[in-house]
C-alpha cells in the first residue's frame, strides 16, 4: 500500500472508530488546533455541511453554550446539538432561517463547499470559487466583528483573486493544507481570522 493510501485509510478508519460521518471532520479539527477558529460558546454556521463531519466537530468545539447550524443541498441525518437546513447557499432567502435560528450574529462561518464535479477542472474550479463568493454574501450578513471563517478552495486560476477579495475583510488570513487533506488533492483552506467587514 502506498503511504498516501495508508494515510487516507488512517483518517477514514479513525472517522469510523470515533463516530464521525466524514474523514473531512479531521481537516476542521486540525485547522482548529492550529488557528482556534471555534471555541466554547461559539455560534457557528456550516455551509455545505453534508454528510455532517464538520458539523459534528463544530458541536463538540462550541460545547453546550454554543449553537451550530448546517446547511446543504442534500438531506443530512440529524446531529444532536445542531440545527440542520436543506437549502441552496446561492439563494439568499435562506438567510431568514439562519438569522432566526441564531438570533444574533455568529462567531464563525465554515465553508467546505464542493460542486457536483464534472471532471473538467477549469469548470469545477470556477464553480467552486463562485460558491465561495456566494458564501461571503451570507457571511457579510451574519458574521460578527472579529469573527472567523474558513473556505475550502479548489486551487486554480481564480484562487488568488478570491484570496485577495477575502483578505480585505479580515485582520489575518492564511492559505493552508491540513495533514488530513490528501496531498494529491488540489484543495486548500483559506483560514480567515478577525472579521472587519
Ligand atoms: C465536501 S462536502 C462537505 C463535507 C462536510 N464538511 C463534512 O465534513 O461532512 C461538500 C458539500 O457541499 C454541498 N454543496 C454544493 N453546492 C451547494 C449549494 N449550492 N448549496 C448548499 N450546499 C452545497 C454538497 O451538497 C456537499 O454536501
Amino acid at each position: 500500500m502506498r503511504l498516501q493510501d495508508a494515510r487516507r485509510d488512517y483518517y477514514r478508519n479513525l472517522a469510523h472508530e470515533q463516530g464521525f460521518r466524514s474523514r473531512s471532520a479531521y481537516k476542521l479539527k486540525e485547522l482548529n488546533q492550529s488557528y482556534r477558529l471555534i471555541g466554547p460558546g461559539f455560534y457557528v454556521l456550516d455551509l455545505g455541511c453534508a454528510p455532517g463531519g464538520w458539523t459534528q466537530i463544530a458541536v463538540k468545539l462550541s460545547g453546550n453554550k454554543g449553537k451550530v447550524m448546517g446547511v446543504d443541498l442534500s438531506y443530512v441525518e440529524e446531529i444532536s446539538g445542531a440545527h440542520l437546513m436543506r437549502g441552496n447557499i446561492e439563494d439568499e432567502s435562506i438567510l431568514d432561517e439562519i438569522l432566526e435560528y441564531f438570533g444574533r450574529k455568529v462567531n464563525a462561518v465554515i465553508c467546505d463547499l464542493s460542486p457536483q464535479v464534472s471532471g473538467n477542472w477549469t469548470v469545477d474550479h470556477a464553480k467552486q470559487i463562485s460558491l465561495n463568493y456566494d458564501c461571503t454574501k451570507i457571511m457579510d450578513k451574519v458574521l460578527m466583528h472579529k469573527g472567523n471563517a474558513v473556505f475550502k478552495i479548489f486551487d486554480g486560476q481564480y484562487s488568488m483573486e478570491f484570496r485577495d477579495f477575502i483578505k480585505k475583510k479580515f485582520a489575518r488570513i492564511n492559505l493552508t493544507k491540513p495533514p488530513a487533506s490528501r496531498k494529491q488533492s488540489s484543495e486548500l483552506y483559506c483560514v480567515c481570522l478577525g472579521y472587519t467587514g
